[in-house]
């Protein structure tokens, strides 16, 4: 079971993933990050666990530095899914 919470606000909240799905992010490859955050949630078992944003964070000024992921409001440049997985990996350890 994932266990995360933010601190001091003494609640349970999902981690946040924003995909930037706009036109520039798009071009350069978010779509394939995509598909390699869900592949990577499928395969640990965290689709429930963890809020992907999508299309919903359209482009933020970064273009030049993208494809942009923002990770609990950290913010991730020239992610491709490679990238993402190092990243999944880093804020979901795998459990021994
Ligand atoms: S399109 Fe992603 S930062 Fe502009």
């Amino acid at each position: 079971m994932l266990e995360y919470a933010k601190s001091g606000e003494g609640v349970m909240a999902k981690p946040k993933i924003t995909i930037c799905m706009g036109s520039s992010c798009f071009a350069r490859g978010n779509e394939k990050t995509v598909e390699a955050c869900e592949s990577f949630l499928a395969a640990r078992g965290l689709e429930d666990e963890v809020d992907v944003d999508l299309g919903a964070s359209l482009c933020t000024g970064n273009c030049a530095e993208g494809p942009i992921v923002v990770v609990d409001g950290k913010t991730y440049k020239h992610v491709d899914p490679l990238v993402m997985r190092d990243i999944l990996n880093a804020v979901f350890p795998e459990k021994g």
